[in-house]
């Protein structure tokens, strides 16, 4: 039987810089990672790989959240972004025209398909947000916003507006008012939102990520969209996560066959190297909002289309293209997923592993057997996440395993890996994960020694 290896809560902190992070930046952070155990100190990173400075070499299952769908420090993406540098291009003049900006609009646009054929270029997802809630308020002139239940969109207070979570929002209101949410995958409920025809927007994850991987049900994103034109609402979706080819289909929307009139890229559009984050549009909507030459930079931003993020897309995409990742993603993801299901049946608290493409989750419940039941309750008491932190940290510290909990829904592990994932580490991290939910079901250790790491995390708070 496994034995629990948990962390001193306070492992002091390693450098010099290290230090000035925790006086000058986020010290709750710091120590965060330190009572996990997972502060440390990374030398480089490669592939799927990441080495520490004490020789551990952790595969990384969460990607950065899906940053780094083409591995970390992909060779082209480096090469393309060294070249830009020394080319001395003329970077951010913010008078002339990016020619850099022009290519990867284009690319964008083909890859995507559909009715999108105008880009605006921004740094983060958030911002991509922002451009939306802008723009699909100047189209169609009117204030409503509606967003589903679970979403993560961003903490921007524009897209903080559109998450219905109050652990994201608590004290940092008021939100935008006129936003609305819906429970994901309901018709009817949105249909009598949209009937009003007071709606300027739906902004969906294709597949809601931070919610737990929660696909959508049959026809849902169709039917979405059929009311959306009915009423006058632009359909919308956010791809920050699920797009660049991690969901078997380089934007989730297209797997699911719709069209939307706006689409928020970010994430593994920069590569993993520098920000970039992209909104897809219609001529329309463009329109709409740079109608005039009064107006020619109504709605930018600084950094929007510096040539090195703009290199960092195209240098990404035609890394996904040549390697074939997309494809690859999808079915090195459903073998995965196969792995994954035949390693933890018969796990009483394993209730589903499920996904698409190279993004999988699996969902925790309740143990029904009562001495687990109990440990389970302790650990919900000190806090609803604890189990699932418990679980990440073990990965990470037995198994040399990246990975996290969803961000709004502490029941799922997400299993992320760059698509370049090898087969080998694909078995590996099956039977990883398989390892530490059998030490869960099996070590009344591990439950002895996480309540008392949990105890004493939460009263040094
Ligand atoms: C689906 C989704 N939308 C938007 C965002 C916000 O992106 P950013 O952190 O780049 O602002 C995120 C971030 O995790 C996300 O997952």
């Amino acid at each position: 039987m496994a034995t629990a290896t948990f962390p001193s809560p306070t492992t002091p902190l390693q450098t010099e810089d290290q230090k000035s992070y925790a006086a000058h930046v986020n010290p709750v952070w710091v120590r965060l990672l330190d009572t996990l155990g997972m502060n440390l100190k990374y030398t480089h990173c490669q592939g799927t790989e990441l080495y520490t400075r004490d020789g551990r070499t952790i595969l990384d299952c969460l990607s950065g959240y899906c940053v780094h769908n083409v591995g970390h420090n992909h060779p082209h993406v480096v090469a393309e972004l060294v070249a830009e540098l020394q080319r001395q291009s003329p970077a951010m003049l913010q008078s002339n025209v990016v020619e850099e900006a022009g290519a990867l609009a284009r690319v964008l646009c083909a890859h995507a398909g559909g009715r999108v054929e105008k880009v605006f270029f921004c740094s983060s997802g958030s911002e991509g947000v922002e451009t939306v809630i802008k723009y699909a308020r100047a189209h169609t002139k009117r204030s409503g916003l509606v967003y589903a239940a679970g979403a993560f969109h961003g903490l921007t207070c524009g897209a903080l507006s559109l998450m219905g979570s109050d652990f994201w929002r608590e004290s940092f209101g008021p939100m935008l008012a006129d936003t609305h949410e819906v429970p994901f995958g309901d018709l009817p409920k949105l249909e009598r939102i949209l009937a009003k025809r007071k709606t300027a927007a739906v902004i969906l994850e294709p597949i809601q990520a931070e919610a737990g991987i929660v696909l959508p049900p049959e026809n849902y994103l169709a039917e979405v969209q059929r009311l959306c034109r009915q009423y006058g609402t632009l359909f919308v979706l956010d791809e920050v996560q699920t797009g660049m080819g991690r969901t078997g289909t380089f934007l989730a929307g297209q797997r699911y066959g719709v069209e939307p009139d706006m689409i928020v890229m970010a994430k593994a559009l920069s590569g993993g190297l520098v920000p970039c984050a992209a909104v897809l549009m219609t001529d329309e909507i463009y329109r709409s909002v740079f109608h005039s030459l009064k107006r020619a930079f109504i709605h930018t931003s600084t950094f929007s289309e510096n040539s090195l993020a703009m290199r960092a897309g195209l240098a990404t995409i035609e890394v996904l293209d040549s390697e074939d990742l997309t494809a690859r993603g999808e079915r090195l993801g459903n073998r995965l997923r196969d792995r994954l299901r035949s390693a933890l049946a018969g796990y009483e608290m394993v209730k589903e592993v499920r996904g698409a493409g190279m993004l999988t989750g699996i969902e925790f419940q309740p143990p029904r057997s009562l001495a687990m039941r109990l440990s389970y309750e302790a650990f919900k008491a000190i806090h609803p996440g604890l189990f699932g932190q418990i679980l990440v940290m073990r990965l990470f510290n037995d198994k040399n395993i990246l990975t996290q909990i969803c961000g709004n829904n502490f029941t799922v592990l997400k299993v992320a890996p760059p698509l370049t994932v090898s087969e080998a580490h694909l078995d590996q991290i099956a039977e990883s994960i398989r390892s530490v939910v059998d030490t869960i079901h099996h070590s009344t250790a591990f439950w002895s020694d996480a309540l008392a790491l949990g105890r004493r995390a939460m009263s040094s708070r």
